[in-house]
């Protein structure tokens, strides 16, 4: 085995570092996306391509480039390397299939830079339009990340409902929103298979990083569904990284089982908004509305 990696370890090495270029690319132009535009692209294109052919040129007068040390660390052996990437792909694919609430303790991870760099909060607000005025569920609310931009952005007039599973997670978003001076906002402790609103005039529901870690991912669309007025917009987003991502086609079918209709799928596979609606009542509707006699 020990030789056949040997003689495999060329080829390995160009795939590992084909795959560092392919991710610094991905990520560079997310966090760049919105702000440079084509220009950044540009940017990332010629930065990769100029480290490229400055390795090459280095390489060539037999001299190592400065980032030398950085590339050795990076691919190591070729066995280091095939541990290193199995270890992680499985680790990715069995959280997959073991939906659970990221611990309130660890919500220190929702935090920091790579929030920005791989899923920057304006490209999501952007993502789900959102307005004065409207009345919005967020769905697994978490340290409250998202919840204090999408405050801020459905003022006047607007109220935001966060929900979250664990207590521990709406009180931490509450205190931040408590902190920017907000009035518009409430925390719920509830789960998504049972949504505390009776009322159903939501105008939005929108969900973040949320959706595979919620067991019965079908009856939390449908209560989502039920919530929301006829023509009300769900917004589920998910971002690669994340051990609970769920691919684009098994949540566009999970929604549409639930009866939304699609909308659009926005982004790429490293991080999308999916956005839906509940299609116009074909009949009478079966409640009260909130300002009946
Ligand atoms: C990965 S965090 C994301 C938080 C936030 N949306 C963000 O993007 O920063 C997922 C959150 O969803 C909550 N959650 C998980 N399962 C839930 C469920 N069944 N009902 C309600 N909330 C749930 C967790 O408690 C956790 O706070």
């Amino acid at each position: 085995v020990a030789d056949a990696l040997m003689t495999l370890r060329p080829f390995l090495l160009l795939v590992f570092v084909a795959l560092v270029f392919w991710l610094a690319a991905r990520v560079l132009r997310q966090s760049l996306l919105g702000r440079l535009g084509q220009l950044g692209k540009l940017l990332v294109f010629v930065g990769l391509v100029g480290i490229y052919v400055l390795t090459l040129v280095f390489t060539a007068m037999g001299a190592a480039p400065p980032w030398a040390p950085f590339m050795m660390v990076l691919m190591g052996s070729p066995l280091t390397i095939i541990v290193v990437v199995v270890s992680v792909v499985l680790f990715w694919l069995v959280l997959r299939e073991l939906p659970f609430p990221t611990p309130h303790w660890a919500g220190f991870l929702l935090e920091g830079p790579w929030r920005g760099l791989l899923m920057p909060a304006d490209a999501v607000f952007n993502r789900m339009a959102l307005g004065p005025g409207m009345r919005v569920v967020e769905l697994g609310c978490g340290t409250g990340h998202l919840s204090v931009g999408a405050a801020r952005r459905i003022e006047p007039g607007g109220i935001l409902f966060c929900v979250d599973i664990q207590p521990e997670m709406v009180k931490k978003t509450m205190a931040r929103i408590e902190k920017q001076g907000l009035g518009n906002t409430q925390g719920h402790v509830a789960s998504a298979g049972r949504l505390p609103f009776d009322i159903y005039d939501i105008d939005l529901v929108f969900v973040v990083h949320v959706l595979g870690e919620i067991p019965d991912r079908l009856a939390a669309l449908r209560e989502a569904f039920r919530v929301l007025r006829p023509g009300g917009v769900l917004s589920i987003s998910e971002t690669l990284i994340d051990p609970h991502y769920r691919f684009r086609n098994d949540v566009v079918k999970t929604a549409r089982q639930a009866g939304f209709e699609t909308v659009s799928v926005d982004g790429s596979l490293f991080n999308y908004t999916a956005t839906f609606r509940r299609p116009a009542a074909k009949g009478p509707l079966e409640y009260v509305p909130r300002f009946a006699a």
